[in-house]
């Protein structure tokens, strides 16, 4: 094990039964697992084997060098999808791995055209509309100007139009408006695309909380992020439990020192905590560098993060530092330097979740496990085989 002082440990039992589970919420779906951004902090190559033997058929990748180091560690089966890219972007070598690369706008279907004939093979392309996010993505009237040299690049051979796709700007909010509205949308386009004679193997629209809470917007596939990693995508209608995933990524660290100080004493930068009464301090050696929020720091009446020590939760007391955190014991705790302390997991037991240090840091939990910092070793475990 390494030395450093604090670890992520990824279940990869948790990533597979995630993604069986989001399956079975789109049983009329293939699933596309979304391995951006690392995996989402838990690691790219681990995360998205565990994602297919879980049974995600396709793996999306924002960046295009992401997809290519799938295929470069042998991910040879599942489809890939990767959608963000600017000029000059390597596409032959996406092309050349066999990912399908998305295209949003006139420019970048030459540079694919570019690419393929260079690669000397037919690119997969799939077509990203954008209708109402106002991200990436043409919009649906730049999509259906761009459709004619698209569908004659692929009368040539160069290219082969498979899918089209978009993507919710409100899909955590099931009932809002826009849901419907974008829905509505992408079925226009939809139905210009293929009056126009493109023969799509897959249409998609679904993140993680459309997959779980609007059946309508499954199409062929759905494209989860968050809830393959266990965690919500609408910790306002429900937790992981509520729809069948498990948190899979633990944070877990040793106490540096632990030490006992006396009432009035301020705690870590500006002294904004302040003992009460003798007491115990613990030291955590993780902090803003290693992405513990600087926005969790406590107060005495504002308890910061939360981290389980032995059987208890206490807040983080005073600032989160660069690279430490200080909790307050209590003045009879018994903890020592190298006992093991948990920052976020399964919420097993009533631990905490990084759901809760993402309210205690006014934040989404996506930013608390796409942040973790990368001195932290990521660490696989398999519940199920007990590894
Ligand atoms: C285009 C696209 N599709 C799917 C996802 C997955 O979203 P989520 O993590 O909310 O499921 C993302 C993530 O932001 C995305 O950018």
């Amino acid at each position: 094990m390494s030395q450093f002082p604090a670890r992520a440990v990824v279940d990869l039992a948790a990533i597979r039964g995630n993604v069986s589970s989001l399956a079975a919420h789109a049983p009329s779906a293939q699933v596309m697992a979304v391995v951006k951004a690392d995996a989402y902090g838990h690691g790219l190559v681990p995360s998205a084997r565990a994602a297919v033997a879980g049974g995600a058929s396709w793996l999306g990748a924002a960046q295009v060098s992401e997809a290519v180091e799938l295929r470069r560690a042998g991910i040879v089966e599942p489809r890939i999808l990767t959608w963000l890219y600017a000029p000059g972007a390597p596409l032959r070598e996406a092309i050349e791995a066999d990912v399908d690369v998305t295209v949003s706008a006139a420019w970048a279907l030459d540079e694919v055209e570019a690419a393929a004939r260079a690669a000397g093979r037919t690119a997969r392309v799939q077509l990203k509309v954008d209708t109402g996010l106002s991200r990436n993505g043409a919009t649906p009237a730049d999509l259906v100007a761009l459709l004619p040299a698209a569908l004659a690049l692929q009368a040539e051979g160069v290219i082969d139009v498979v899918g089209l796709w978009s993507h919710l700007a409100l899909a955590d909010e099931p009932t809002h408006p826009t849901v419907r509205l974008q829905a509505q949308v992408f079925g226009e386009v939809l139905a210009t695309v293929e009056a126009a004679g493109a023969r799509l193997e897959v249409r998609h629209l679904a993140n993680s909380a459309a997959t779980l809470t609007t059946p309508a917007a499954h199409y062929d596939l759905v494209r989860p992020g968050i809830a393959v990693y266990g965690l919500s995508p609408v910790p306002q209608l429900g937790g992981p439990e509520e729809f069948g995933l498990v948190p899979a990524m633990t944070v877990e660290a040793e106490l540096a020192n632990v030490k006992h100080v006396h009432a009035g004493s301020g705690v870590s930068y500006a002294h904004q905590y302040v003992t009460a009464r003798d007491t115990v301090l613990g030291l955590v050696p993780l902090g803003y560098a290693d992405g513990v929020p600087r926005h969790a720091s406590g107060t005495q009446d504002h308890p910061g993060g939360p981290v389980r020590v032995g059987g208890r939760t206490v807040g983080v007391a005073g600032r989160v530092c660069m690279d430490q955190v200080v909790l307050d014991l209590g003045p009879d705790a018994a903890e020592q330097a190298g006992d093991t302390v948990e920052l976020f997991g399964t919420g097993a037991d009533g631990g905490p979740t990084a759901e809760d240090w993402a309210r205690a840091a006014g934040t989404i939990s996506y930013e608390i496990v796409t942040r973790l910092g990368a001195r932290v070793p990521r660490v696989y475990v398999d519940s199920e085989e007990g590894a």
